[in-house]
């Protein structure tokens, strides 16, 4: 026979409550990275806005910059580690396989026995795991939910590669998402375009590595300007879309907080959205390069304590990369 079953009952809707970012102590400006290629601070600087990003030292593990970025995002959401029900984590840079990094972190934040797991989404990371967040704590398996995206890209830069060596950066961004009674993450435009896949990926699998059938430990590759007209050109018809899903125009926005990628990028999409001059724009990726999955909550981290946003905002925010992947929101700040 088939049972009746209960259903889950979560919370009527989900927001972000509090934020939390880690950037690495050790600040790389472009001099140091052009002892290994040959180019210019001028050239990087009008190619891809960045002058400076952090890179993380020894100690500054993928575990203990996730640590440092959720504690201060559980502070800040004002709840304890205990009433956590799920940790979720992006990274495409933690290099043991299993278990996850997510049930560490779990463990040592002591939230109890919270549910804990990894996901692997890039660039667009955070938004897939906001999205997961918001589907647990409406559906009712947990009422808190920690999101982190971390990287340590340094890991995965190949030095020596004048097309990449200074585009990216290391840190954790982290999120609490808990009970609203209002919508204030509104409907996510996300997928995938795998056809895409080579335009960014791992120069080589760890098993061809390990096998001796490559010298070079790998590191990302990208066609850099194929990635750059997709994001120019597709995903701002997403971030538009994402406007469209929440019901909203950008007339209603205070804030736009795209992936962290290049400036050329984020001016384009502004551009192409015809965003209004009162709409504050993240321009974090100047001093942070490209965090992947921490880009967009350590841009949201940073703006709002700056006094750039405020709290109660309404934000869009867009990630997209490796996969290809994207995910377009907006959200309420917290
Ligand atoms: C990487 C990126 C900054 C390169 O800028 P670009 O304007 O596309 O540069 P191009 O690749 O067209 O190269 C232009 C010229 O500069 C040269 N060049 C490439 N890297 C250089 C460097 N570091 N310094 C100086 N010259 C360089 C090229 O050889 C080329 O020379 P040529 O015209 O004589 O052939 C840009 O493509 C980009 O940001 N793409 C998106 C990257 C991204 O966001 N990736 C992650 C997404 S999640």
């Amino acid at each position: 026979m088939t049972a009746k079953i209960r259903p889950a009952k979560g919370a009527p809707y989900a927001r972000i409550l509090g934020v939390g970012g880690y950037r690495p102590t050790r600040v790389v400006p472009n001099e140091e990275i052009l002892k290994h290629i040959d180019s210019s601070d001028e050239w990087i600087r009008s190619r891809s806005g960045i002058t400076t990003r952090h890179w993380a030292g020894p100690e500054e593990t993928v575990a203990e910059m996730t640590l440092a970025a959720a504690g201060k995002a559980i502070a800040d959401a004002g709840i304890t580690p205990e009433q956590i029900g799920a940790v979720v984590i992006s990274t495409v840079s933690h290099f043991k396989q299993t278990p996850s990094i997510a049930t560490e972190v779990a463990h040592r934040l002591g939230t109890g026995r919270a549910a804990a797991f990894d996901i692997s989404a890039a660039c667009a990371g955070f938004g897939y795991g906001l999205t997961i967040a918001k589907g647990l704590v409406v559906e009712g398996s947990a009422e808190y939910v920690l999101v982190v995206g971390v990287e340590r890209l340094s890991d995965l830069t190949d030095l020596t590669d004048r097309t990449t060596a200074f585009l990216f950066g290391d840190g954790a961004g982290a999120a609490v998402v808990g009970p609203s009674e209002e919508p204030a993450i509104g409907p996510t435009v996300w997928g995938s375009e795998g056809d895409k896949a080579d335009v960014i990926s791992q120069t080589v699998p760890w098993d061809d590595y390990r096998e001796g059938g490559v010298e070079k430990f790998p590191a990302l590759r990208q066609e850099g300007q194929t990635v750059f007209r997709w994001a120019v050109f597709e995903m701002a018809k997403v971030a538009q879309q994402a406007l469209e899903a929440a019901g909203i125009t950008s007339d209603d926005l205070d804030v736009f907080i795209p992936h962290q990628a290049n400036m050329r990028i984020i001016d384009s999409m502004v551009k192409t959205l015809g965003l209004p001059e009162h709409v504050t724009v993240a321009r974090d990726v100047e001093t942070t390069g490209n965090t992947s999955a921490a880009s967009i909550p350590l841009a949201m981290e940073r703006l709002l304590a700056t006094g750039q946003a405020k709290s109660g905002d309404t934000a869009l925010v867009i990630g997209f990369g490796a996969g290809l992947v994207y995910a377009a929101t907006v959200v309420t700040l917290p």
